[in-house]
């Protein structure tokens, strides 16, 4: 193993993850390379939330007594550190949802409900890629059934990219929104968002960026982004499930409809019409998910702590070493980038003929997590004509002996499949 220049302390780091000491299988090492399905969680967010049930637990912006107020300005706390994170001009415009397909669902009701200018209906057009995980397809399909609208697409390229030979044609005047993933979760692309957005601001089109596989990795501006709404969850970045987070323009916040109603969305209800909450209150229908934005507020505190950068530096030298050591292994082919230029730490592959399921189960038994399937983005494998594909992702505690583990671990598997 090489000493690489940018990794973390991983032996540290290491120690905040409980769950990386164990072993599985009688006695195997776990190696865990699932983190683009979700991250493990250190300590210190698994201490914010013991410690929020065992002295804070109420609900929120409801009570007047101790524990009430804790409780609110413990999420509402969480909310400042989210906004921060993403360097939102506006604690306000930072939403909670319960994960990131809900956050871009929202954005798709909002659309659909909407009044001019923002309507989507049968004249106009709405575009997605064909890199999306299903939770930035489906929605916008349902959309585009109601409406009638039409939906379109970026293809891809052979090497994994967004073919955008086309997007004067693709988006177009007609085009409304465009919502694309900025890092995928099965090909590990960075997309170029500031060619995408610069064509969506000279048609007047929104612009939705699923940040999903982002938010984890690298410093997320949304300011620099310059997109209208951003989409991430908190499980993959140290935080808990249940948790995800809409960011969206104040403006379009104020203008765009609520979808889900209920508890604390209202200013006022009477029996024939109610008025609503401002933003972001207005879109965070009933009890929300309190504990969790607690701690996903750890987690953020934790990364902060780290540094985004050097996540993103680690995370770096790891793929260079991976991608590299890949190369060596007959027959294993990547689906996606094959340099670690504007990639992320997830990388897709192939190993000849053989199932990824019997991939990914000779590797569990020798203790490695991947994950096998179309990983909910089926139509990237329908693309480049694969059933599915075995995935490793690294984080932030993933070390380069993870990646040597796999590479022996996929020698094992040829040799057991002949
Ligand atoms: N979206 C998650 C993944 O890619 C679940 O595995």
């Amino acid at each position: 193993m090489t000493q690489m220049p940018g990794l973390l302390d991983t032996e540290a780091i290491r120690k905040d993850f409980p769950i990386l000491d164990r072993q599985v299988h009688d006695g195997r090492k776990l190696v865990y390379l699932d983190n683009a399905a979700t991250s493990q969680k250190p300590r210190q967010v698994l201490d914010a939330l013991s410690e929020y049930y065992e002295r804070y637990n109420a609900n929120v912006h409801r009570g007047v007594h101790v524990l009430a107020e804790e409780a609110t300005a413990l999420y509402e706390g969480a909310r400042d550190k989210v906004a921060a994170f993403v360097n939102a001009p506006s604690r306000d415009e930072v939403i909670f949802t319960k994960n990131a397909s809900e956050s871009l669902n929202l954005v798709a009701n909002m659309l659909g409900w909407a009044d001019e200018p923002y309507r989507v209906d049968h004249e106009t057009e709405i575009v997605i890629t064909e890199m999306e995980h299903h939770s930035n397809i489906v929605p916008w399909q349902l959309l585009a059934q109601r409406t009638g609208a039409k939906l379109k697409w970026f293809g891809l390229t052979d090497d994994g990219r967004l073919d955008l030979s086309n997007i004067e044609e693709v988006i177009n005047e007609k085009t409304k929104i465009v919502s694309f993933v900025l890092v995928s979760n099965i090909l590990g692309t960075v997309n170029p968002v500031e060619a995408i957005v610069r064509r969506a601001q000279e048609v007047g089109a929104l612009v939705c960026i699923d940040a999903s596989q982002a938010a984890p990795h690298m410093p997320l501006d949304v300011q620099a982004l310059q997109a209208d709404f951003v989409a991430f969850t908190g499980h993959k970045m140290c935080g808990p499930t249940g948790i995800g987070v809409l960011w969206g323009r104040q403006e379009l916040l104020e203008d765009l409809p609520p979808f889900l109603g209920g508890g604390e969305m209202i200013e006022t209800v009477s029996m024939h019409s109610s008025t609503y909450a401002p933003a972001p209150h207005k879109f965070e229908a009933g009890t929300p998910p309190i504990a969790q934005a607690v701690g996903l507020g750890a987690a953020i505190d934790y990364l902060d702590a780290i540094g985004m950068d050097r996540v993103l530096a680690h995370e770096h030298a790891l793929t260079e070493y991976a991608v590299r050591r890949l190369a060596e292994v007959p027959d294993l082919r990547i689906i996606g980038p094959t340099t670690a230029e504007d990639r992320g730490a997830a990388i897709s592959f192939t190993l000849g003929d053989i199932h990824p399921h019997d991939v990914g189960q000779v590797l569990d038994e020798e203790g490695i997590a991947v994950r096998v399937g179309h990983h909910c983005a089926r139509p990237v494998c329908l693309r480049y004509g694969i059933p599915a594909t075995t995935r490793a992702s690294f984080y932030l505690y993933s070390t380069p002996a993870e990646i040597d583990a796999l590479v022996d671990g996929l020698e094992h598997v040829r040799n057991f499949f002949g």
